[in-house]
């Protein structure tokens, strides 16, 4: 039905999935949520009503309807609540959480000036000295012919870097692989809190949820060490994030405290320590699962680089590379939903959304959509030429999100991932064991729940 002229509140309620399945559909969605999704989406259409969660979720599955979503109409609709009240107990209140418009800003206006191209030059050199000194490791794997988990390998390198661009000061050497241990252990307990919340999941007597409970406040008083010690130890010029951050001031004139900055450092590297990682792990899956590609992908870094490594302006430059990176990220695409809700009726798809309804975007069939995406299943780093994505809506391709709420960590996560597949490719290649895809599973990114066991060998 068009909506042009028909006042919102005469248009129709989206198709809706009965509420007598909720149960089933909620189990499915925990167990398999992108399948869950796509099977909605083609039973009632791209704009749907699921019953899940306490209110129910409006499904868009549609690039156009997303862009109206995040950019042509986004003063409609804010961050949603639920998800603010499911985040916070991980993220404080950092601006990550934050559904009120103005106060979001307010915040990201401080954190912005961490991604000037200056300061994303500075974590470039550090970001490249820790991605050189991971492949080194790979040489003696090569040598060796051991097998070992590449996504294991990856989080560590990415964050490496992501520790070295929060805090180039006061870091330990241990402190990376006692981070690493630390986000691991807590994800059991993530999984329930985001199931039951806070309260609930804080009586688990489960050893796991306990533990998982307190490695979230080792990574917390870590963070908040971090920032007590950089109060004594402030330059004229910021050297990383946290000096940035320390030197900003607000549009009220003041100063971030320093629960604040914990806060919002926090979020920053739940941002990146899982994303970029399970990305670059699916990209070379990919990469060992399609020689072809692999090989036009070794072409263009030869040619560019002539053995070198990049600078940060050749990244650039890498079309195909960065054509796998995005493939990578468009079929195995990380979070499950943008999560939005509509601070008035409004239109959407036709349909009337009501104040207060929670919306989810899902950018893995959205990613799938045969109008935009021909031959969708196949990974083709050819769909992402500056031709092709002129052709295509600006939402068809939603992986750092659109609109104000992007991802503000997109040009680090490029740039680690970048780093990671030129220098690798440059001297190794890797094949995955025995072959295929590893299997996947949702928890914050997706990722290969074999760890991706892979082989590496010398190219020359
Ligand atoms: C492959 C890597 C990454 C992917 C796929 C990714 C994906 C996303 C997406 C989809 C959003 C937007 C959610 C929405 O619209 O609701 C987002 C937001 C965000 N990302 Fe990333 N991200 C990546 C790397 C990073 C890195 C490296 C950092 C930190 C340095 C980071 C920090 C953040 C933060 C803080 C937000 C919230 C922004 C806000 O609410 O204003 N991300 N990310």
């Amino acid at each position: 039905m068009s909506s042009e002229n028909v006042s919102v509140a005469q248009l129709e309620r989206p198709p809706a999935a009965p509420e007598s399945e909720k149960a089933s559909i909620e189990a499915e969605y925990g167990q398999d949520p992108y399948g869950l999704l796509e099977k909605m989406v083609k039973t009632y259409g791209p704009v749907c009503h699921l019953p899940i969660g306490p209110e129910g979720m409006v499904v868009v599955a549609d690039a156009e309807i997303a862009e109206k979503v995040l950019r042509l109409d986004f003063h409609n609709f804010v961050r949603s609540t639920e998800q603010e009240d499911q985040l916070s107990p991980l993220l404080g209140q950092s601006f990550v959480v934050i559904s009120d418009r103005e106060r979001w800003q307010k915040i990201h206006d401080v954190i912005l000036p961490n991604f000037t191209p200056k300061m994303l030059l500075r974590y470039y050199e550090k970001t490249l000295e820790i991605v050189r000194h991971e492949v080194e490791e790979l040489a003696e794997l090569a040598e060796s012919g051991k097998q070992f988990s590449f996504y294991e390998f990856a989080r560590r390198g990415v964050l490496g870097a992501l520790t070295n661009t929060l805090f180039i000061r006061g870091i330990q050497e241990s402190d990376v692989d006692m981070l690493l241990e630390a986000y691991k252990k807590t994800y059991p307990y993530i999984a329930k809190l985001f199931l039951f919340g806070e309260e609930v999941t804080s009586q688990f007597d489960d050893p796991e949820i306990i533990e998982g409970r307190e490695s979230l406040e080792k990574i917390n008083s870590y963070i908040a060490n971090m920032v007590q010690m950089r109060r004594q130890d402030l330059r004229d010029e910021p050297e990383d994030m946290l000096d940035v951050m320390i030197a900003a001031t607000m549009s009220d004139g003041s100063k971030m405290s320093d629960k604040q900055l914990q806060d919002d450092i926090a979020a920053l590297f739940w941002g990146g320590q899982d994303t970029t990682p399970a990305t670059v792990s699916w990209a070379f899956n990919y990469l060992s699962n399609n020689p072809d590609k692999r090989q036009l992908m070794l072409e263009e870094i030869d040619q560019v680089l002539e053995g070198r490594a990049p600078t940060f302006q050749e990244l650039e430059r890498l079309e195909y590379t960065k054509g796998v990176f995005d493939e990578a990220l468009r079929l195995r695409t990380n979070g499950v939903t943008l999560s939005r809700e509509a601070v008035k009726d409004t239109e959407l798809g036709g349909y009337l959304v009501s104040k207060g309804e929670r919306i989810g975007i899902v950018p893995y069939v959205i990613h799938r959509d045969p109008r935009d995406w021909p031959d969708p299943e196949t990974f083709d780093p050819a769909h992402h030429t500056k031709e092709r994505r002129a052709q295509r809506n600006k939402c068809a391709f939603l992986a750092f999100g659109y609109g104000e709420r992007r991802c503000i960590g997109e040009r680090v996560g490029r740039m680690e991932a970048m780093l990671m597949l030129t220098l690798i490719s440059q001297r190794f290649l890797l094949d995955r064991v025995g072959g295929g895809m590893s299997p996947k599973a949702v928890s914050m990114a997706v990722k290969p729940t074999d760890g991706l066991p892979m082989q590496v060998s010398s190219r020359r």
